[in-house]
């Protein structure tokens, strides 16, 4: 039964997974670079902003339930005290997007980005780029990781 609610969970963890970073992909390599070559400065925060929003609420439903399935799935292979390297790097992934869409966001990234894209346009979007370019690949390095390491590849 624990085998097969691990089976599961793993299934979960991945159409998750999917979801969060296919649309991050999505995000950076589609929306982003778009809105630059058709946007002026002033214009680009304003759209990027109008087709997030919509990105944001699966992003955060998709964040929660790749944790949960993923703490669910050390906690039925007692792994908590033997977790490898690739482990941590997915753990690090998901702290990272939930401190910012949970935290961080709400809080006053929003705030302070639209301040700063009011003063530098040009600059604050390319920050933003930026940003997406960093998180999407170590996201990627943790879906590499991640499955080489749940196929025995790498050390536990
Ligand atoms: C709280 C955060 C997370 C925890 C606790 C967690 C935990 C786990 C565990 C325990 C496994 C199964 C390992 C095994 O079967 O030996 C796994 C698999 C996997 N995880 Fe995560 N994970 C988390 C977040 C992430 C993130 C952010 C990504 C990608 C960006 C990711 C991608 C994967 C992939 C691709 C697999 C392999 C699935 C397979 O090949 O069957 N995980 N994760």
């Amino acid at each position: 039964m624990d085998y097969e609610n691990f089976v599961l969970a793993r299934a979960l963890h991945v159409v998750a997974i999917v979801l969060w970073i296919g649309g991050v992909a999505f995000v950076t390599t589609v929306l982003i670079p778009a809105i630059r070559k058709s946007q002026s400065p002033e214009e680009r925060l304003k759209t990027f902003e109008l087709l997030e929003n919509k990105f944001g609420f699966q992003a955060k439903i998709s964040t929660l339930i790749a944790g949960l399935s993923g703490f669910y799935m050390l906690h039925v292979m007692n792994a908590w005290a033997t977790m490898g390297w690739w482990i941590h790097l997915m753990i690090l992934v998901w702290f990272i997007f939930t401190l910012v869409l949970f935290v961080l966001e709400p809080l006053f990234l929003h705030k302070w980005f639209h301040k700063k894209a009011q003063n530098d346009p040009e600059k604050s979007f390319f920050l933003l780029q930026l940003m997406h370019i960093i998180l999407l690949s170590l996201s990627l390095l943790a879906v590499a990781a991640g499955v080489a390491g749940a196929h025995g590849l790498l050390p536990l």
